[in-house]
C-alpha cells in the first residue's frame, strides 16, 4: 500500500498534515530525493543518502539524527508499505516557523515521505523512444543541489508536454546542460557523451550507475560538453533518471534522431543497467 509520513507520523491517505507555515510549503526551502526500490532493495540507496546529505548541507539544513536516521525512516516506510518495487519520495525542509525569510532559530527540520508502487515504463516508450523539445535552461546557479524549487523545470516540462513531448532538454545559449527531470546523453561513434558534473547540473544517481556500467563493460564514456546542434546530429540520444531509467529520445523539436528509432548503444546500456538493478 501507499505510505504517507511526516515527522514521525504515518498518515492515512490524503490526511491533512502540513501547517501553512511550513517552509517547504511557503518557500520551497528544502531538498529531496527519489529512490527506486527493485525487488525489495533500495537501488544505490547509499548514493542517494549521500546526495541528500550534501544538498541539505549546501543550504545549511542540519539533518536531525543525520543520514542514518533518514535511512531508518526510509527502510521502515518501505517495510510498512509491503511493496517490493516502489518509489520513495523523501523531502527535508527547514521546518515549521512563522513566515520570515531568515532561518528560524531552534526549529527542527521537517522530514516527509511517500512510498508508492513503481510503475514500469511503458513498452512503447522503451521500444520506440520518446520525443523531446529543446528549451532554454532558466534555472539558478546551483542545480547540483536537489532543491524543492522546481519552477523552471516544471514550466519547461509542461511546455514539452503541450507540444506532445515527454521531456525538455535544457541548454544555455545552445550548450546542453541536462533535461528538466533527467540527465541528457548523446552517442557519437560508439562513445557515450554527457555533460560534465558542475554546479550547472544535478549529479544523477542513474548517470553515476550508467558510468560505472560503461566502465565495467568497456564502453567509452566521455564527460564533455555538447551543443544542441551536435545533439541533433548525434547517432543516438537518451536520458536517464531514477524513474525513467535509460530512455531513448528518438525525436527532438519534431525531427528524428538518425532514423528515429532507439539506437543499439542505448539498447545495450539499458539492458546492462537493468541487469544491475536486479543484481544489487
Ligand atoms: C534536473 C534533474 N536532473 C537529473 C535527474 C536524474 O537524477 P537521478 O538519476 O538521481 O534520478 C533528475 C531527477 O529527478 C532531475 O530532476
Amino acid at each position: 500500500m501507499t505510505i504517507e509520513y511526516i515527522n514521525g507520523k504515518y498518515l492515512s491517505s490524503g490526511e491533512a498534515a502540513v501547517p501553512l507555515e511550513e517552509r517547504g510549503h511557503q518557500f520551497g526551502d528544502g531538498v529531496y530525493e527519489v529512490i527506486r526500490y527493485y525487488n525489495g532493495h533500495g537501488f544505490m540507496l547509499e548514493e542517494h543518502l549521500e546526495r541528500l546529505e550534501k544538498s541539505a548541507g549546501e543550504i545549511r539544513i542540519d539533518l536531525d539524527g543525520g543520514i542514518g536516521r533518514i535511512k531508518e525512516i526510509i527502510e521502515e516506510g518501505v517495510e510498512k508499505s509491503g511493496l517490493k518495487d516502489c518509489y520513495v519520495y523523501l523531502q527535508v525542509t527547514r521546518g515549521i516557523a512563522p513566515r520570515n525569510h531568515l532561518f528560524p532559530k531552534e526549529t527542527k527540520p521537517s522530514v516527509s515521505m511517500t512510498v508508492k508502487p513503481a510503475s514500469a515504463l511503458t513498452r512503447d516508450m522503451v521500444e520506440n523512444g520518446v520525443a523531446a523539445v529543446t528549451h532554454a535552461d532558466e534555472r539558478w546557479a546551483n542545480c547540483y543541489i536537489k532543491s524543492l524549487n522546481l519552477l523552471p523545470n516544471i514550466l519547461a516540462k509542461q511546455t514539452a508536454s503541450e507540444k506532445g513531448c515527454y521531456e525538455a532538454i535544457l541548454h544555455k545559449d545552445g550548450r546542453v546542460t541536462e533535461a528538466s527531470s533527467s540527465n541528457a546523453f548523446i552517442v557519437k561513434d560508439d562513445t557515450i557523451i554527457t555533460t560534465p558534473l558542475s554546479r550547472e547540473i544535478l549529479p544523477g544517481i542513474t548517470r553515476a550507475a550508467l558510468k560505472d556500467v560503461c566502465d565495467t563493460a568497456g564502453i567509452r564514456f566521455d564527460e564533455q560538453h555538447f551543443t544542441v546542434r551536435e545533439m541533433k546530429q548525434a547517432d543516438e540520444v537518451f536520458i536517464t533518471s531514477t524513474t525513467s531509467e535509460v530512455l531513448p529520445v528518438t525525436t527532438i523539436d519534431g525531427d528524428p534522431v538518425k532514423d528515429g528509432k532507439p539506437g543499439n548503444m542505448t539498447k545495450l546500456v539499458l539492458e546492462l543497467f537493468q541487469a544491475r538493478t536486479q543484481n544489487r
